[in-house]
């Protein structure tokens, strides 16, 4: 589905007119592409500490620094500290660089900034994130990239501290409403040790994989051992992922995604489309597997092709879903049936299943596709909403049982994406789903897509019972 508005925004009238009337002006944002670089660089990494300063930050409580010097250093991006910021000596002792380049007023502009926002103790301390981004968000490239690292504050226990930390959501959530040109800010909250484990995510945020992800807080709890990936080109190498909803749509990109990322694809769908199921995977050299997943055999007879197949599988995608809108008093019962038992009640047998069966790695990843509306609700949805919220719900609650053995299970809830599914609702919501957004349009369901890849990544595995909304900070139920 093409965004017309958008398209006659980038020409030199639509421009014009734009401009002159206050319109948004939708960019094209940058996405992953072969061979470029696999963060956007420069990287400013900064704490907004400065020596003398009045409200006296303590900077050996600065527990990112380091870990987000080493993660940016290895992936290539260059890094700059600005001038007399207290994490300096931790970023060049961390690179084992003493030369990084020095960010100055005068500096060109970065492609990200990373703020180590861990040491802030007080409300007042909360000026170090004003000052370590009032003189440089702006100084951002278009389409570039500022993350904050602060700590979980549902796990600090000084109350001023907890205070501080939970603060930083709203700034971020804030910056990004105002930052405009595609730029993105996140937050990504570390449990106590977790620092260890942010390398995976920290490259999500910097990418431009992650161009539709914006103003999202990400948790990261701490994991035993090195989690790296041996190729961070190729992270899911040697994995098997089945990903259900595969012929088309938002499942046919994350099976395109994964397999770009190193798995074997096994792709899922209704018979009536087993011909488009086996045109996406045949590029991909997957394996179809076609029926109904509300079907009563569907767990059995999957759990069977997946063993004969493969014996285990290692990423599970609840993609398939679908959406019967009615206001509630016009909903017929079937209506609501069927919605709650493809989006909510298949995923959690077909998962009970496999994990019975054995046919789960122990350190899986399951992904399930929730949806704003589970968050927000929707007009005409209270079946679809109920099903995605309760997607959610599915997360959490089999969190701790994939933790026991060192898997994962987490969701994307989607805001307005341009599929087939969307194409259908009515011009005027459409474009209020596209343009009340902080970046003025919908997503590709390649953005959900590369959401899922980060999840499912062996070093992804400190994020676990989490949603990531994939929606451009929409402004529904934002
Ligand atoms: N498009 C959006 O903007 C959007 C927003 C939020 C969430 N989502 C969610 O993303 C997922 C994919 O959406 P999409 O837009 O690509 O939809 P789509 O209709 O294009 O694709 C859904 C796929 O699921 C398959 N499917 C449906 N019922 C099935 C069943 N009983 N058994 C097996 N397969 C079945 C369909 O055949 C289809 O191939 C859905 O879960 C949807 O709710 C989409």
């Amino acid at each position: 589905m093409s965004d017309r508005y958008a398209t006659f925004t980038r020409s030199v009238v639509g421009r014009r007119i734009a401009t002159s009337a206050g319109l948004p002006q939708p960019l094209v944002l940058n996405r992953w592409k072969p061979n470029a670089p696999a963060i956007q660089g420069p990287v400013l990494i900064t704490s907004g500490t400065i020596e003398g300063d009045a409200a006296a930050i303590d900077p050996t409580q600065l527990v990112a620094a380091g870990a987000i010097a080493k993660a940016v250093d290895a992936a290539g991006a260059d890094i700059q500290v600005s001038h007399a910021d207290l994490a300096g000596d931790v970023i060049r002792a961390a690179t084992d660089k003493q030369a990084l380049g020095v960010y100055g007023a005068t500096s060109k502009p970065v492609g990200s900034i990373v703020v180590d926002a861990t040491a802030i103790a007080t409300s007042e301390q909360l000026a170090a994130v004003y000052r370590a981004l009032h003189p440089t968000a702006k100084k951002v490239r278009s389409s570039g990239r500022i993350v904050v690292v602060g700590l979980d504050p549902d796990l600090v226990t000084d109350p001023s501290k907890r205070i501080a930390q939970r603060a930083l959501e709203g700034f971020v959530r804030s910056l990004g409403k105002e930052i405009g040109k595609g730029r993105t800010v996140n937050l990504i909250l570390l449990a106590p040790g977790a620092e260890t484990a942010i390398e995976s995510t920290l490259r999500f945020f910097l990418s431009a994989r992650s161009a539709y992800v914006d103003a999202q807080v990400v948790r990261i709890g701490a994991v035993k051992g090195d989690v790296a990936p041996a190729d961070w080109d190729k992270p899911l190498a040697g994995k098997v992922a089945l990903v259900t909803g595969a012929a088309r749509g938002i499942g046919a990109a994350i099976a395109e995604v994964l397999h770009r990322e190193g798995a074997t694809i096994v792709g899922l769908d209704i018979p009536p489309l087993a011909d488009d199921l086996a045109a996406t995977l045949k590029p991909l050299g997957g394996e179809s597997i076609t029926l109904d997943v509300t079907a009563d055999d569907a767990p059995a007879e999957l759990s069977k092709q997946l063993k004969a197949l493969h014996g285990t599988v290692d990423i599970i995608v609840h993609n398939a879903g679908i959406t019967q809108d009615r206001t509630l008093a016009r909903m017929k019962p079937e209506r609501w049936d069927k919605v709650i038992a493809v989006n909510l009640v298949a995923p959690q047998r077909l998962t009970d299943k496999l994990i019975a069966d054995k046919v789960v790695a122990k350190d899986a990843r399951v992904i399930g596709l929730a949806s704003i509306a589970g968050i927000a609700g929707n007009n005409g949805q209270t079946n679809y909403g109920a099903s995605k919220a309760g997607m959610i719900g599915f997360v959490e609650a089999y969190a701790d049982t994939f933790a026991k053995t060192g898997g994962t299970i987490n969701a994307v809830a989607p805001g307005f994406i341009e599929t087939q599914m969307t194409a259908a609702i009515p011009l005027t919501i459409r474009e209020a789903g596209r343009r009340l957004t902080s970046l003025s349009q919908g997503g590709l369901p390649v953005d959900v897509a590369e959401t899922i890849a980060w999840f499912a990544s062996p070093g992804s595995a400190g994020v676990n019972g989490r949603v990531v909304r994939v929606c451009g900070q929409s402004l529904i139920g934002a």
